[in-house]
């Protein structure tokens, strides 16, 4: 892991378990029924990180002894996952958020150009007025983050968090360059990219290994 301090907008999540978790997932040994699970336990914890500073408001409740004003979230959530591998993240978040609504944004990367291109794009109608957190395990070149970006705004989209497993310095600067107002959650920081645009060292493919699809 990088001693350095993170970019601007970007918050590292290294919490121990976060860490050995993440370990877990890097390992080329760990199997599809093993990735899976620690991936629905990653996203919990990373979403626990990701919503710490959600507004909250008064909400008055009655305890079985007396009338007590306590805390309700000030504005809807809605979790995005980017597809394919996105899917891999909500399980693990909506244990944490029951009653969100879940956004789809279907994106595939073009492994010539490495540019994506969405098939599917579906949102629910309070996009204006929620915090969506957009979610894929892995912010490699950026561009697929930043185009889900650009949809959710063009849908009326307010207030964008970024929530990955693995990022590098390429992917955090195409996303906070093209969307300066989206602050990105990660776990890793990884050096870079190889040839096909992997993040090295990474964790291969997340979508084929949560799907079991290599
Ligand atoms: N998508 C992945 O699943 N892994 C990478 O390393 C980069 C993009």
């Amino acid at each position: 892991m990088s001693s350095q301090p993170p970019p601007d907008g970007v918050t590292v999540i290294d919490h121990p378990l976060v860490q050995v978790k993440l370990t877990q997932l890097r390992d080329a040994q760990t199997g599809s029924r093993e990735f899976r699970a620690r991936l629905n336990e990653l996203s919990t914890l990373l979403v626990f990180e990701a919503t710490r500073d959600l507004a909250t408001r008064p909400a008055l409740i009655q305890t079985p002894l007396a009338p007590y004003e306590g805390r309700a979230l000030a504005r809807p959530v809605i979790v995005a996952p980017i597809l394919r591998a996105g899917l891999g993240l909500v399980e693990g978040m909506l244990r944490l958020l029951p009653h969100v609504s879940v956004a789809h944004i279907g994106m595939f990367r073009d492994e010539q150009t490495h540019r994506p291109e969405t098939y599917y794009f579906k949102a629910p109608a309070h996009l204006a007025e929620a915090d969506v957190l957009l979610v894929d395990p892995m912010l490699a070149t950026g561009w697929s983050a930043t185009g889900a970006v650009a949809q959710l705004k063009a849908a009326g989209a307010t207030s964008v968090r970024f929530v990955c497993i693995v990022s590098c310095p390429e992917g955090l600067a195409q996303l906070r360059g093209a969307h300066p107002d989206v602050h990105i959650f990660t776990a890793a920081i990884d050096p870079g990219l190889d040839a096909r645009a992997y993040i090295v060292p990474g964790l291969g493919d997340a979508g084929d290994r949560y799907f079991g699809t290599t």
